[in-house]
């Protein structure tokens, strides 16, 4: 039986968003090629290139698009020329903010794999890395970053709300619990209990909740003890469940201790659609010089596969893939500085190897 077409709103953005979207879609087509499943890529503008289109960096259109899709493949965004301008009216991160809040993506998964021939670029010793292996739950549409705020000019004073409600604490803190459930069934709940209200409900809730799943052990850790122990010990965590600020600065120092930053994907699940994209920014130093890492997005496509679509089988075939190109030494400039390839080069060999494991 044909499978149904799958409709892809493809977010490319700025920087190095445009060529390393362009690798996970050639990879993509490989398994369209193979197979009766369908893909429809659609284009659409955010970030810095939509403000300078449309003077909004999530427009209408890009709505629209994203409303009509299965899933969406992101690739990142922000421009230098509007970083350190704490002036500037409208900014490239303001779409991605809005975008999450209007598509509902509730719960950030970052995945923090160690990949054996990497090791050796961590920043971390070996031995203190072996076997790391988690993930990070984050929510991403509540707390501090969408609280109430302001700024008083009479006063010279600003302020900022972490606010949460119980059902935005038990969505994701479900999610979490499932997926423990599926790896080692091990939780760590990341908070600052000792000092805030918004913390206290979190453990509240997560402690009712791990009644329901009796078989996942659930550990308590403050944010500041926790960032100590993702470089003395990473490889006693599981599952990381936390709120926004805390998992945006838990999930960047995650990302660095595997020693490639241009490999990590992620997924931001939401309750209809989905959002697929590179751990990574723009990197714009890099731009159009085709020297990018297109593996982190190539695996954020593959996540899209197995969450969004249970397409496992092909997901495994990408990532078997990609650790093929590794272990074969087909990588760009930040993985091996003496011998390297160009992005559309390593995505050309994964591609092919894609489509000899078909
Ligand atoms: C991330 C980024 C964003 C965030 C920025 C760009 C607004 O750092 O996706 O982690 O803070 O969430
Ligand atoms: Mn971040």
């Amino acid at each position: 039986m044909r499978q149904a077409d799958k409709n892809i709103a493809v977010l490319s953005g700025d920087g190095i968003g445009p060529e390393v979207i362009n690798e996970a879609i050639k990879i993509l087509n490989v398994i369209s090629e193979k197979t009766d499943i369908r893909f429809n890529f659609d284009n659409a503008f955010i970030g810095a290139s939509a403000i300078d289109k449309f003077d909004n960096p999530f427009p209408d259109p890009t709505k629209d698009i994203c409303n009509n899709s299965d899933a969406i493949l992101f690739g990142a965004i922000g421009d230098p020329k509007y970083d350190n301008n704490p002036k500037a009216k409208i900014r490239p991160e303001d779409g991605l903010l809005e975008m999450r809040k209007y598509l509902g993506l509730y719960a950030n998964v970052r995945p923090i794999k160690v990949y054996e021939s990497l090791i050796n670029s961590s920043p971390l010793k070996s031995s203190i890395l072996d076997k790391t292996d988690f993930v990070v739950f984050r929510e991403l549409t509540g707390g501090i970053y969408f609280g109430e705020k302001g700024f008083d000019n009479k006063t010279n004073s600003a302020f900022d709300t972490c606010r949460y409600t119980k059902d935005e604490i038990e969505r994701i803190s479900h999610l979490a619990f499932k997926e423990a459930e599926k790896r080692r069934n091990q939780l760590t709940l990341v908070d600052k209990a000792n000092v805030l209200e918004t913390s206290r409900l979190w453990r509240d809730i997560v402690q009712k909740i791990s009644y329901e799943y009796k078989n996942v052990d659930v550990q308590y850790l403050f944010v500041d003890n926790a960032a100590m122990k993702i470089i003395t010990n990473p490889s006693d965590f599981d599952v990381i469940l936390t709120e926004n600020m805390f998992g945006d600065i838990i999930t960047d120092e995650a990302s660095v201790i595997t020693g490639s930053l241009g490999m990590l994907p992620s997924a931001s699940i939401g309750d209809k659609i989905s959002l697929f994209e590179p751990i990574h920014g723009s990197y714009p130093q890099a731009a159009g010089k085709n020297i990018a890492n297109p593996m982190a997005m190539i695996l954020s496509a593959s996540m899209m596969l197995d969450l969004s679509f249970g397409l496992k089988t092909y997901s495994e075939i990408i990532d078997k893939s990609v650790s093929d190109a590794l272990d074969n030494g087909v990588v760009t400039e930040d993985i091996n500085k003496d011998k390297n390839y160009s992005t559309t080069y390593v995505g050309d060999w994964i591609s092919e190897r894609v489509k000899k494991l078909l």
